[in-house]
């Protein structure tokens, strides 16, 4: 069996997306313990703090029969110096799997290319894949579709930063051939890269993806409505400009009144009330945000059951 990383939406075919959230949607719906990861390991990274990602990774592998082992960089060599590339080759001969949220990107694919066990991309600045299969989980729930084709009929809406979630939301529409916009300020749009990635594989899925300026424009008579933090991990020194900056892009009532009236509300959380997105809206009764914070452990059983299958023990 061929031992696959997961590090970014694009490691994916459309088929495996809805196959994922097919397993998912199942493993939702019986959600009891099995032995199906029994006698697996999984090394989880964390060069920042996590909430969701560690916690539904950790139950994820507890409630399939295996184990998560949570390593943060403070108590790991790397702190001291020792490589990626021994890191990983290390943890290779221990473990079934490493999950890892980084700081840079370019880190994980170095930690992918020297470990012999899949790696599994928990955030990165460039990407957040596992976030983005929830989110989709979410929207298919939110408007009662029984598979990934029915996500055509929807426009979608991403208003804030086109860092990490925004790019993996452009791949997973591009891939499965969605109707996306991304509106963010001046000089925080989706990396050009990204961009160009996402109309390569939106040309081939009949995809209909934009990058915008005007959050209007992005949420008129959009079906969701989705948004992150103005400032995201690591970034904290330029939060006071940036609150400036994203203004204009808050998620508030005014917005959505923009969208279509049976628009649904996400975020991938954390979230700052009253930064980009009013409290209103976001405890209000579009909001579907902890239904989407919960589909994070269904979906990480999926993505491990598929990823973690290609080594013994
Ligand atoms: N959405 C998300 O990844 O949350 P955490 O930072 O809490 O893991
Ligand atoms: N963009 C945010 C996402 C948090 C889940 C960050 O990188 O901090």
């Amino acid at each position: 069996m061929i031992c696959k990383d997961f590090l970014s939406m694009a490691d994916l075919t459309a088929d495996e997306i809805a196959a994922l959230l097919a397993d998912a949607a199942r493993l939702k719906k019986n959600r009891r313990p099995s032995e199906t990861l029994a006698g697996k390991s999984l090394g989880m990274i964390f060069q920042k703090p996590s909430t969701r990602t560690a916690v539904s990774f950790a139950v994820a592998m507890y409630e399939l029969g295996g184990m998560a082992l949570t390593l943060s960089e403070q108590q790991l060599q790397l702190k001291r110096g020792e490589t990626l590339a021994d890191t990983a080759r290390t943890l290779s001969r221990y473990l079934s799997g490493i999950m890892i949220r980084a700081h840079r990107h370019d880190d994980v694919e170095v930690l992918a290319r020297y470990a012999d066990v899949p790696v599994i991309n928990g955030l990165t600045d460039r990407e957040h894949p596992c976030q983005v299969l929830a989110d989709l989980l979410t929207v298919m729930e939110g408007f009662h579709l029984k598979n990934v084709a029915g996500l055509k009929k929807l426009s979608i809406a991403y208003v804030g930063d086109g860092n990490n979630m925004a790019q993996s939301w452009l791949l997973a529409s591009a891939l499965l051939g969605l109707e996306l916009t991304v509106a963010s300020p001046k000089g925080y749009a989706p990396a050009v890269g990204v961009q160009r990635q996402a109309a390569a594989l939106s040309a081939r899925s009949g995809g209909r993806i934009r990058c915008v300026v005007d959050p209007l424009d992005a949420v008129a008579g959009a079906h969701v409505v989705y948004t992150d933090v103005w400032t995201s991990m690591g970034q904290e020194s330029e939060a006071v400009q940036r609150r400036k900056i994203f203004r204009p892009y808050q998620v508030n009532d005014a917005l959505l009144k923009r969208a279509d009236r049976r628009a649904i509300v996400l975020h991938c959380l954390p979230a700052h009330r009253d930064e980009e997105i009013t409290a209103g809206v976001l405890e209000g009764p579009q909001s579907m945000v902890f239904q989407q914070a919960e589909n994070r452990l269904h979906v990480q059983k999926a993505v491990l059951t598929k990823f973690l299958a290609c080594r013994p023990g």
